[in-house]
């Protein structure tokens, strides 16, 4: 029985390959310099897909890729019902609110109007939690540049070592949580093909533990 697993392109690819590799599954294909969008290890019946972070939980969600792996604010922006198997503790980064210094002790409520970020539904949630209505401006990347150019007031984004912020003249106004790479898995699967998927989502549970 073949199974697909999506792979976010990107920062969490390596290590989401190593990862794979201590699990027993073969993913020269993947390392290799090619243009090509689909990979296999024919040996262990797997099938991989390289895609955008932001189509992992889509190609899941849809039960096209069965497992994904992905980061926790990709998965919390998209909101799809996907079974999070395990933190896979590589990734690490926290979201977090930043501006201006100043606008660290400004009241928030007051403050904080427009939200430039590539996690707008994040953004939503939380500020709707708060009580606080927002403008969410939608950007792809440099987030930064939103309030440095008077887009927005501030940016929700991720922050992993903290050197653009700093580098920008940006500081965290507020700390949201800390996000890393998640085993994401389609809820259907795991009931068809649990023959095939629950021994490999053990093997990547325990890989992780033992690292
Ligand atoms: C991410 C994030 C920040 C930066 C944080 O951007 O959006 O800009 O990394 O990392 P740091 O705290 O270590 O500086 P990414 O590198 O993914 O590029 P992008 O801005 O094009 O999305």
């Amino acid at each position: 029985m073949q199974i697909t697993i999506a792979l976010a392109k990107g920062r969490l690819a390596d290590k989401a390959i190593v990862l794979l590799e201590k699990c027993g599954i073969d993913c020269s294909e993947l390392k290799e310099d090619s243009r090509k969008l689909i990979f296999f290890d024919r040996k262990n019946d797997v099938r991989f897909i390289m895609v955008k972070p932001t189509d992992v939980p889509t190609y899941v969600d849809h039960g096209v890729a069965d497992i994904g792996i992905v980061g926790k604010d990709t998965l919390m922006e998209a909101n799809l019902p996907l079974y999070e198997m395990a933190d896979l503790k590589f990734g690490g980064c926290h979201l977090a609110i930043a501006g201006y210094p100043a606008k660290r002790d400004n009241s928030l409520t007051t403050s904080i109007k427009r939200v430039a970020t590539k996690y707008p539904e994040i953004a939503r949630r939380h500020f709707a939690k708060k009580g606080e209505s927002v403008e969410c401006i939608k950007l792809h990347g440099s987030v930064e540049l939103g309030p440095m150019l008077g887009l927005s007031d501030v940016i929700l984004d991720i922050v992993e070592s903290g050197r653009t912020l700093k580098e920008n003249g940006l500081v965290i106004v507020e700390q949201i949580c800390d996000v890393s790479a998640r085993l994401a898995v389609n809820r259907a699967s795991l009931k068809i093909k649990a023959k095939v998927l629950k021994p490999l989502i053990a093997r990547i549970q325990q890989a992780v533990e033992e690292t």
